[in-house]
């Protein structure tokens, strides 16, 4: 970034809410240029016509962060696309900026200084001479509304070829401080995949539907032609419902619509400022005949590689990890969302925290949590308050809920575990000490006691299924994360060679407290007794006696048979069990088809995973429409449990990012085989295991600079790179 600080933001002097708006000029060039770069960034999301060609790949420009303190800006060559009489229109649409979560809007426009979208940019031009010109966005900049007459994050968008805004007008300069101005630090969102229908369906109610054979997020393109002035919709949807209907009740307010002015000619369409969450399409007013290929899903989702595969000889398995990968793909557009499709779609941090180990090992996210991160601490109050969502568009005073707020400190660490990255821990330093001192105040009897949380999250120990919150005690969960969290901040500071004060002694009273408060003879006590509770006190290593409570959550399992975990236990639900000799407990709540259980929603033909144990029940019927998303990734978590222990790869927290790994497979009966790759800095790690002819057989694969510890019932093997097989 160089001189975009020196131009000026610019907006429509009339209001024009909820459309595209289109800043443009024209200027000449008389002598031959050596380079040209373009400069730009909008409040709102952007696209740059230049003489009539789109700029680059990146959709949804500049991205969602913490505007008000970070706002990215791109660079783009342009050299190539100069002739002597120019034309630029930069197009904006509300994106982001539109959401009316909340109070959103208001609150971004205090930041931001307009409420309206709005767009800055510069371009310079150097010539073959030497000499240089300069072009800014300011007030001879003509503005105009766009093609794109409507335009909203969850209603959709209408596009209307036929309309030409008569009277343009000169833009509006806002004087605005261009501190927040950033070079973008985050992944491009880019169109990553293309769908075929898959089916043409005539629904009981006579509905035309398309199936694309996979809930995704992005949105279709289409060729129409239809009858002037006629508007053709297509409406989304995740599901059908019992009878094999249209069904969109679990959008709620988010109308998700696209919506075409058919002119009589023909065009291909797809929008510029909007996305969809959605596996089917309604179509409606199309007066052209139906034909599968005149429509493509267009899967979009930030660039991120691939790095993490896994497969076993149950089908039904290597559909939930399938269903886990486009989770990811659906949920991480520039911002880790819980879900894509209804009125929400916002950067819920517990769901990041929960997911952010599965998501490091399924794809190359440094860079994108590196980005959010940022946002986060951008977002974090001064006295040490983490928002439920980064970015923050609820009111910034917002209480701290446990689980969530540990964002802060799990989600940077494991990119230093996955990734070896020392930097994001420094940068987070001061945010987790900001965080614990908040939880600090926050403590009675040195229990986190106070505050609003959301507990175990969807958990079924509570009273009613729509009880989502309670169920396992909210103090306990609260202070089993400061514990967890300060360990976390202990392990930081030691990395960065930082005092971690009076940390340490802080987490010790707190395990005392909780010990005291929870437990009984190395259980839970019986009052408190969960199966979330078990987990925690196991996995987090505050019970004094971890067999006998791990034992118990053993118990409390095999009594009914199922999990009853929500987004706080269910993450570590299995490991707790398998890391104190209950694999055998582990796979059969994997394996579980009934509900509550992973294999449910894959009996019930999902491609995702669901929001709910029971999203949708056997009989079709749906769980509830008030909060119901059949894209929502937290579960998906489980994946991380399959590397690690169906396949057996595991971090070795002193020698990160695979440089010492750690094999220790788990085997069951029920599998044949399992093989697992995750291409980590160092190379490809591949961990496989088969059953032949009663044996099993092992293979490792160590990449270059790195060594491994095997672990087979009990024995150690050190080995060094290579590959290694063991019987
Ligand atoms: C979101 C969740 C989120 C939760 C907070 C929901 O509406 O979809 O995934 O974590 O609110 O409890």
């Amino acid at each position: 970034m160089k001189n975009i600080k020196n131009a000026q933001w610019i907006k429509s002097p009339k209001v024009i809410d909820e459309a595209s708006v289109e800043f443009f000029r024209e200027f000449s060039i008389n002598k031959p240029v050596k380079s040209a770069k373009l400069e730009a960034t909008a409040y709102g999301v952007y696209n740059v016509w230049l003489n009539g060609e789109k700029l680059g790949d990146y959709i949804f420009a500049p991205g969602w962060t913490a505007y008000q303190r970070r706002l990215q800006v791109e660079t783009y060559d342009v050299t190539p696309l100069l002739n002597n009489n120019n034309t630029i229109i930069i197009g904006v649409g509300p994106g982001w900026k539109g959401l009316t979560y909340f109070n959103s809007s208001k609150l971004q426009t205090k930041y931001l200084g307009t409420a309206e979208t709005a767009v800055i940019a510069s371009i310079e031009i150097e010539y073959e001479d030497g000499t240089t010109d300069l072009i800014y966005t300011d007030e001879s900049w003509m503005s105009r509304k766009g093609k794109t007459v409507y335009s909203h994050l969850y209603n959709g968008y209408t596009y209307d070829p036929s309309f030409v805004d008569t009277k343009p007008m000169s833009s509006a300069e806002i004087p605005m401080n261009n501190d927040n101005l950033i070079d973008r630090d985050g992944e491009k969102i880019t169109e990553q995949e293309h769908l075929p229908v898959k089916e043409i369906i005539i629904t009981p109610k006579g509905e035309t539907v398309l199936d694309f054979g996979q809930n995704m997020t992005g949105y279709v393109q289409f060729k129409i032609k239809g009858n002037k002035g006629e508007k053709a919709t297509i409406y989304h949807a995740e599901v059908l419902d019992a009878d094999g209907n249209f069904y969109r009740d679990n959008y709620r307010s988010a109308k998700a619509e696209a919506n075409f002015i058919c002119d009589g000619e023909e065009h291909i369409c797809k929008p510029d400022y909007n996305f969809f969450g959605f596996r089917y399409v309604k179509l409606e007013n199309f007066s052209d005949e139906i034909k599968k290929e005149n429509f493509t899903a267009i899967v979009v989702h930030s660039q991120m590689k691939r790095t993490g595969h896994f497969e076993c000889s149950d089908a039904r398995i290597n559909q939930l990890f399938s269903n886990i990968i486009w989770g990811q793909k659906g949920n991480f557009l520039d911002v880790p969302t819980d879900c894509p499709q209804r009125d929400e779609r916002l950067g819920w941090t517990g769901d990041a925290q929960v997911f952010v180990k599965t998501a490091s090992y399924n794809y190359d996210v440094e860079k994108f949590f590196t980005k959010w991160l940022a946002d986060l601490r951008a977002d974090q109050t001064p006295w040490g308050a983490v928002p439920h969502v980064i970015p923050n568009v609820f009111s910034p005073d917002d209480e701290c809920s446990a689980a969530w707020a540990d964002a802060a400190t799990i989600c940077p660490w494991q990119m230093y575990l996955t990734y070896g990255n020392k930097e994001i821990i420094r940068d987070s330093l001061k945010s987790m000490a900001d965080y614990l001192e908040y939880i600090d105040y926050h403590t009675w009897d040195d229990l986190w006691a106070r505050g609003h949380h959301f507990g175990d999250w969807l958990n079924l120990d509570g009273s009613s299924p729509e009880d989502c919150s309670h169920g396992t005690d909210k103090d306990l969960i609260a202070t089993a994360y400061f514990i967890y969290s300060s360990s976390i901040y202990i392990k930081a500071c030691e990395l960065c060679s930082e005092d971690a004060d009076d940390i340490p002694a802080k987490r010790e009273k707190a395990i005392n407290a909780f010990r005291n408060k929870f437990m009984k003879d190395g259980r839970i006590a019986p009052e408190y007794a969960t199966q979330t509770a078990c987990v925690l006190a196991c996995h987090f290593g505050i019970s004094d006696n971890i067999a006998k409570t791990a034992k118990q959550l053993n118990e409390l399992v095999t009594a009914c048979g199922h999990l009853k975990t929500g987004f706080v236990g269910t993450p570590y639900l299995l490991h707790a069990l398998s890391d104190n000799g209950y694999t055998k407990t582990a796979y059969d709540i994997l394996f579980r088809e009934e509900y509550p259980g992973w294999l449910f929603s894959v009996k019930m033909g999902a491609t995702t995973i669901w929001e709910h144990w029971d999203s949708m029940r056997e009989d079709g019927t749906m769980w509830s429409t008030s909060m119901n998303s059949f894209n929502h990734y937290a579960y998906g978590s489980v994946a991380d449990w399959l590397y690690g222990d169906a396949a057996g790869i595991k971090i070795d927290e002193s020698k990160p990012a695979f440089e010492h790994i750690i094999f220790a497979p788990l085997t069951d009966d029920r599998l044949d085989y399992v093989k697992a790759s995750i291409e980590s800095r160092f190379g490809t790690v591949k961990s496989e295991w088969k059953r032949e002819n009663g044996n099993i057989s092992y293979f490792f694969s160590v990449p270059e600079n790195c060594t491994a510890t095997v672990i087979l019932d009990g024995k150690e093997t050190q080995v060094s790179a290579g590959e290694h097989r063991f019987q």
